[in-house]
């Protein structure tokens, strides 16, 4: 049975110069209006029993604690649930967080990025440091005790010293989770066109990897185990829901251009806030592209997004042509046999899309 639902926001105050990310700018009677459609959107579906809300973006912390809470009203919410929200430090202080708290947010992802304004700057953060600091201090005041923080690495002219400092400045503020993604040069954002004016240029991978390294072994030092690609945690602090798209559970996905995984099916949701409305006016769920998942892709998906968590790893498939896939990704020292399952060595880790590759 389904048991996590994501709820996508779709606004920013202004977009970041590397996020191709579904958001815009908007004003607050348009916010109003998606979280009454996006209400009636969650009325299309059955009434699922939610172990994991996740509210991602765009900015979620751009709503108010009042239509935080009318969302998670329409929703049945067990008692332990972790209810997640993306924050970004700009847009909520003190009296708006602790009415994200009385809501029922109980995890905060706080997207800070980097510790250097330099970098905040070029990445079109509208946050400085100082500000990203103290609204992590505000949460903890507030009593949120499940905080992640969001970082990138690999960024424009970044040095392994800027990555070290980012790393030192991460850990002293002693979050129980934290993600840092390697820059993504996406298409059609300010970062790629400057890459293709020649204003930017990529990190050398050599670099890139060393920086990946360095991430690794200090967050260990640090006793955080590194138990997903991008993501580190305290004992016991995994993301709940991020870990179940990991092991290829269904979830429900709502709101403009989310997606979702329900009954065999992968669905998109309408990218376009006119397109949205209209057919949940009509009370029809707003899905723009479904991709029916036969086993074939099950396994795809199954291969691709379970390697990513490095101490689970995966079920063997017991089929030939995967048996002969494993036993070449292990003669290459990719793949390792650990209690019955694979999982990725690190020379496998570094070379990650490679070894997915063979899964598609
Ligand atoms: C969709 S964003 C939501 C967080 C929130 N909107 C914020 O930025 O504060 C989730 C995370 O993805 C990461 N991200 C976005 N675009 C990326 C890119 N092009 N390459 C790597 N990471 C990226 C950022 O770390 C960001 O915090
Ligand atoms: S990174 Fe976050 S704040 Fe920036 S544009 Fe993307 S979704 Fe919005």
């Amino acid at each position: 049975m389904v048991d996590a639902i994501y709820i996508h926001i779709p606004f920013c105050v202004k977009k970041c110069n590397y996020c191709d990310f579904l958001s815009f700018k908007s004003d607050e009677e348009t916010i109003e209006k998606y979280v009454v459609n996006l209400i009636k959107e969650i009325e299309l579906y059955p009434k699922y029993n939610y172990d994991t809300v996740y509210f991602g973006g765009g900015t979620p912390s751009l709503l108010k604690g009042e239509q935080i809470k009318r969302i998670l009203n329409t929703l049945s919410i067990n008692a332990n649930a972790e209810v997640t929200l993306e924050l970004n430090p700009k847009t909520a202080s003190g009296e708006e967080i602790r009415e994200f708290k009385n809501a029922g947010i109980n995890r905060l992802s706080i997207g800070i990025q980097s510790f250097n304004d330099k970098f905040l700057k070029k990445l079109g953060r509208i946050h400085n440091i100082q500000e990203g600091i103290s609204v992590y201090k505000e949460t903890r005041k507030i009593g949120f005790n499940s905080i992640s923080l969001d970082l990138m690495f690999s960024l424009p002219e970044e040095s392994i010293e800027d990555v070290k400092m980012d790393m030192k400045k991460l850990i002293e503020l002693n979050p129980e989770h934290f993600s840092i993604y390697s820059l993504i040069w996406e298409p059609g954002t300010n970062f790629y066109e400057k890459l293709k004016k020649g204003e930017y240029k990529e990190t050398e991978n050599d670099l890139e990897a060393d920086m990946y390294e360095y991430i690794i072994d200090y967050a260990k030092k640090n006793s955080y185990t590194h138990y997903e690609i991008s993501n580190f945690c305290k004992k016991g602090y995994e993301a709940r829901h991020n870990t179940k798209y990991w092991r290829n559970k269904e979830y429900l996905g709502v709101g403009l251009g989310a997606s979702g995984y329900l009954d065999n099916i992968r669905y998109k949701n309408q990218m376009k806030f006119s397109s949205y409305c209209d057919s949940i006016l009509i009370g029809k769920k707003p899905i723009l592209e479904n991709e029916i998942v036969d086993e074939v892709s099950l396994e795809e998906y199954r291969h691709i997004l379970g390697l990513r968590l490095l101490e689970e790893g995966i079920v063997p498939n017991t089929e030939e042509n995967y048996v002969k896939i494993y036993k070449e990704l292990e003669n290459k020292n990719f793949l390792i046999k650990k209690d019955g399952r694979y999982i990725l060595t690190k020379k496998g880790l570094f070379l990650a899309n490679d070894v997915f590759e063979k899964f598609i």
